[in-house]
């Protein structure tokens, strides 16, 4: 199987003070293992509740959406909820770190809650520790482990998200937004750390955003319009 997500005919409809409001109307896509795929689209478009809805955080009105051939909203919560630690990875705008906690704490904070899964027995926390080390000289902050978040610069927040979303090794990672708050000049060093990340460790990424200019460093891009996804050609 050469496809790691597939999403069929999802509907996400919100309700609000009695209103009904229809935002994915029978979308459909694809993604195959290892590409590097953008989603764009103005603004309340649906990009992040794709995003959601993809990533197992949330359910869809109507339709199905599978991740390595595994019904999403078929699974019980608790399954849900352990295939998106394990598999999954999160990428915010505004990184969602831990203040109080350093930025080696902050990045083994998702590999901690495994500890207990006897699927990942011997994960334990000396191994975490070294494994976060690892990352943080990966996504080129070894020199800032022992910082908080309010000592970092925003891109280097932002390095600290990605190396936290990548600690459990998971297979996807989504990113909303990674460099909506970001300059053109650390918005480019994100891009090519995702790039280089995405080469290395073959893992795939779906990265919203509105800003159209960084679809072009990836290999596919997918519009939302009108509650559907329409392929870019490139
Ligand atoms: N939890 C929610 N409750 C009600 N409306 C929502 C909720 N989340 C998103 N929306 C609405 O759905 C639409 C799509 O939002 P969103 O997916 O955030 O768009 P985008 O990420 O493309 O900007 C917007 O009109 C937004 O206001
Ligand atoms: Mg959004």
């Amino acid at each position: 199987m050469r496809e790691i997500l597939k999403a069929k005919d999802i509907c996400k409809s919100y309700f609000e003070a009695g209103r009904e409001l229809t935002v994915l109307k029978g979308l459909n896509l694809e993604v195959n293992k290892g590409e590097i795929v953008f989603v764009v689209g103005h603004s309340g478009v649906g990009k992040s509740t794709l995003l959601h809805l993809l990533g197992a955080l949330e359910k869809p009105t109507a339709g199905e959406s599978y991740l390595n051939g595994v019904n999403l909203y078929k699974l019980k919560e608790q399954e849900r909820a352990k295939l998106r630690n394990e598999k999954v990875g999160f990428v915010f705008q505004f990184y969602h770190l831990l203040p109080e906690f350093t930025a080696w704490e902050n990045v083994m904070m998702p590999a901690l809650i495994t500890i207990n899964n006897p699927d990942r027995a011997g994960q334990k926390t000396a191994v975490i520790k070294e494994k976060a080390i690892k990352m943080l000289e990966e996504v080129g902050l070894g020199e800032r482990v022992n910082h908080r978040p309010s000592q970092l610069s925003g891109g280097e927040e932002q390095r600290v998200a990605i190396a936290r979303a990548l600690i459990n090794d998971p297979e996807i990672v989504f990113a909303d937004e990674p460099t909506g708050n970001l300059d053109t000049e650390n918005s480019r060093s994100i891009m090519q750390l995702i790039r280089g990340l995405n080469r290395r460790r073959k893992q795939t990424f779906v990265i919203a955003t509105h800003q159209e200019k960084l679809g072009e460093s990836g290999d596919r891009m997918i519009r939302i319009v009108d509650g559907k996804a329409i392929e870019e050609g490139k």
